[in-house]
């Protein structure tokens, strides 16, 4: 049956991207070129995870929504709940190369995710007179939003991650930029000739042409923003974000799922373990917030710990699945 859906959260990377999403709304255009080449096709991701994610239906939707509308997505919920890997598994199944990773704390700035100058070594670099210290591009980096917007002709793939971690203007200064689609690098536009070719986010020595010194998008990259939700956001920047709320995974044949993608034949081999310990992490839940990678730990460490001696596995897994929120002491310990 036809869906229109181009993300389908089958951990099965296809094309379909390229022949399939229709052109943006008039009023998320974008025009930035000539157009650069796609990410480095010699650079190598560790797509694993990725390759493992079973995304919710909601997940599916509002992704193919953010897809479609050019929206970025913002992810909230607690630790664990697969926030972040989204955004590698949309890049996987949809071919657009390795996700650029902007993680967030208190101290970063806009220009932090834009590009940084370096102007120390560039004045370094001509008093030896060693390289063409005029050629400016050499100490200017994108950084990882600042790639993202390059004009390529796919989206590339952006995790801002724990946003909620930010000084109080980053997402208001994120908002003009994704309305825009564009930024100014002021040490290329002010000069005389604005054209230099500039070092990305994504390798040591491989460089873009910036013409004029504006980055320009053309197609707006698929921006995934995660949070565990330690802050509210301004209700004009939710307005411009596409939501979804990710929670721990529903039930015990949901997470076994996840197992058997995570763990292949070992789920298989110990079924009656995994079921032990997936019953396990239910009963500890209702007492306080555990998460789905903790439980990927205690089946390991338990599966090699019970092939060489007798463990009490129960008991072995307690040890690795501490609660991360809630009340520790509440389960009667
Ligand atoms: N729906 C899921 N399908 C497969 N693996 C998942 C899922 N949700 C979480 N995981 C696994 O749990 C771990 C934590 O996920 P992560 O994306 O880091 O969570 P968050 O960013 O929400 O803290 C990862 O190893 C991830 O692969
Ligand atoms: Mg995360």
């Amino acid at each position: 049956m036809a869906s229109w859906k181009i993300f389908e959260g089958t951990r099965r990377p296809h094309d379909r991207i390229r022949s399939e999403l229709p052109p943006p709304p008039r009023w998320r255009e974008f025009k930035g070129g000539p157009v650069v080449d796609p990410f480095p096709a010699d650079l190598d991701w560790d797509s694993s995870q990725a390759a493992a994610y079973r995304p919710t239906t909601e997940a599916v939707e509002q992704v193919n929504a953010a897809l479609y509308l050019r929206r970025p997505l913002l992810v909230t919920g607690p630790p664990g709940t697969g926030k972040s890997t989204l955004a590698a598994a949309v890049a996987y199944e949809l071919g657009l190369g390795p996700p650029l990773h902007w993680p967030i704390t208190s101290r970063v700035t806009l220009r932090d995710g834009l590009y940084e100058y370096d102007p120390l070594t560039r004045l370094y670099d001509e008093r030896r007179r060693q390289v063409d210290a005029d050629d400016i591009g050499r100490y200017l980096r994108l950084g990882p939003l600042g790639t993202a917007l390059l004009p390529y002709d796919r989206p590339r793939v952006l995790l801002i991650d724990e946003i909620d971690k930010s000084d109080l203007d980053l997402p208001n200064d994120l908002l003009t930029i994704f309305e825009k689609g564009e930024f100014e690098i002021p040490e290329l536009s002010r000069r005389e000739n604005p054209a230099a070719n500039v070092l990305t986010a994504d390798s040591g020595t491989d460089r873009v042409l910036v013409e004029d010194g504006f980055v320009r998008c053309r197609s707006f990259p698929f921006v995934v923003m995660t949070s565990n939700g330690e802050r509210e956001f301004p209700p004009a920047f939710l307005r411009r974000c596409i939501s979804l709320e990710l929670n721990q995974p529903a039930d015990e044949a949901e997470l076994t799922a996840i197992i058997r993608e995570h763990l292949g034949a070992l789920s298989a081999e110990r079924a009656d373990l995994v079921s032990t310990l997936v019953g396990e992490f239910f009963a500890r839940q209702n007492a306080g917030d555990l998460a789905t990678d903790q439980l990927l730990n205690a089946l390991y460490l338990c599966h090699h710990a019970a092939r060489v001696e007798a463990v009490n596995v129960v008991e072995l897994a307690e040890k690795v699945m501490p609660y991360i929120s809630g009340q520790p002491g509440s389960d009667g310990r």
